[in-house]
């Protein structure tokens, strides 16, 4: 069996029209119109449209990414723009009936589309690494998702779990550096099996990738304007090259083009003691691939779990991908009890990308307040919901 691959349809092709001022209408439009009279056109035609890949992948991701399309669909709907949707069948079950993680050809077709959303991918009868490594590390790779944006951010404080800590002080973005560091696969082994085994596995850091990294975290803290303050989070007392170099690029940039940005930096170890007894003290953390990595995970907790955390894999010219941060979360595939406002929160952080701003803050403002007035509990089977009641409530609001 092969994998179903849609074609989009010529008429489909993407528009990257993202938030870009109506184009006044071409000549050859103008010239084609009869005499007397004018084109009449439907509202359609003047839309913002984009193209959307969903790829819902494993476990529970294609009922979590079917909630937010759902709610993706109500919100175009409501404020006025148009989202085509194409299912991709990608993830363990396509891998285990064809042999391929993400055919080339599937790859170039994502690169047609603005964006990506993401259910999870991750299959018990996959051996760890074949999928993540062929599907989401290649996907982030080779479209160069190179900044992971992971916002924490606790709607209420009854889901988190250090004591005393409202919503106001748990409220900060990690930007993670997303296709270098230890994630390049850059490394090897000798003597493998043998009691001389060695393994080497290097952390990868380019001025250049550094600075792509940096410059977004610059200007994204002076777009939240929220303290104005950038945090570096390394390991410069111990990883002395990676780390000089990440050290330098942030207080030459800094003090070169964003003065008016606080720079302040952390070693990783302190970070994660910080972000449990004082995470009011963050407004943006730029920093590397693996230590965003730890660091998300604990900041997911901190803002109340898996359930709610959402992150983007951003190429700002090109294909970024959105998911929710949870895994395929397979003993609970099919119940109907996983958590969809994560994947919800992933499609309202595209829809911000894109430019649908409004309708990104609109969905927003409903996961709130279905959080902090109906939800029981953020973790799987506990919300006092069904996945499809909790998608259904939260668009039913969106579309008010
Ligand atoms: C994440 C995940 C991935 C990562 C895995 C699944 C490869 O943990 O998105 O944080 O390590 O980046
Ligand atoms: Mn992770």
């Amino acid at each position: 069996m092969r994998v179903f691959i849609p074609k989009y349809p010529y008429a489909l092709k993407p528009s990257f029209s993202r938030n870009l001022p109506l184009k006044p209408l071409s000549k050859s439009i103008h010239s084609s119109a009869p005499k007397h009279g004018h084109i009449v056109r439907s509202k359609e035609f003047y839309m913002n449209s984009y193209n959307i890949a969903v790829i819902g992948g494993d476990g529970t991701g294609p009922e979590v990414a079917r909630e937010s399309v759902k709610v993706l669909k109500v919100a175009a709907e409501k404020f006025g723009f148009k989202l085509n949707f194409t299912d991709y069948d990608i993830g363990g079950e396509a891998y285990m009936r064809t042999g391929e993680e993400l055919p080339d050809s599937v790859l170039e077709e994502l690169k047609g589309f603005p964006a990506i959303l993401l259910g999870a991918i991750g299959h018990p009868d996959v051996k760890p690494g074949i999928l993540e490594k062929g599907i989401l590390l290649r996907t982030r790779f080779e479209l160069e998702q190179y900044i992971n944006l992971r916002p924490v951010k606790l709607y209420d404080e009854r889901f988190c779990p250090i004591k005393g800590k409202t919503t106001e002080d748990v409220d900060f973005v990690v930007v993670r550096e997303n296709n270098e560091g230890l994630y390049t696969g850059s490394g090897g082994n000798v003597f493998k099996g043998t009691p001389h085994e060695v393994a080497i596995q290097e952390s990868v850091n380019t001025r250049r990738g550094v600075e792509r990294c940096l410059r977004f975290a610059f200007e994204f803290a002076r777009k939240r304007n929220k303290e104005n303050a950038l945090t570096l989070c390394g390991k410069t007392n111990v990883l002395t090259f990676a780390w000089d170099l990440w050290d330098r690029a942030f207080h030459e940039i800094g003090k070169a083009d964003y003065d008016d940005i606080k720079r302040d930096y952390m070693h990783v170890d302190a970070a994660t003691m910080w972000f449990v007894k004082n995470p009011e003290w963050f407004d943006v953390i730029v920093t590397d691939n693996m230590f965003g990595d730890i660091i998300t995970d604990l900041g997911a907790m901190v803002q109340g779990g898996m359930g709610i955390a959402a992150g983007g894999n951003i190429n700002p010219e090109g294909t970024s991908m959105f998911e929710p941060i949870g895994g395929s979360a397979p003993k609970y595939t099919g119940l109907n009890v996983i958590n969809p406002l994560a994947a919800i929160c992933a499609g309202q952080m595209m829809l911000d990308f894109l430019g649908e701003t409004e309708a990104a803050k609109r969905i927003e403002e409903v996961v709130m307040s279905v959080t902090r007035e109906k939800v029981l509990d953020l973790g799987a089977g506990k919300m006092g919901f069904s996945t499809t009641e909790l998608g259904d409530m939260v668009a039913a609001a969106v579309a008010e």
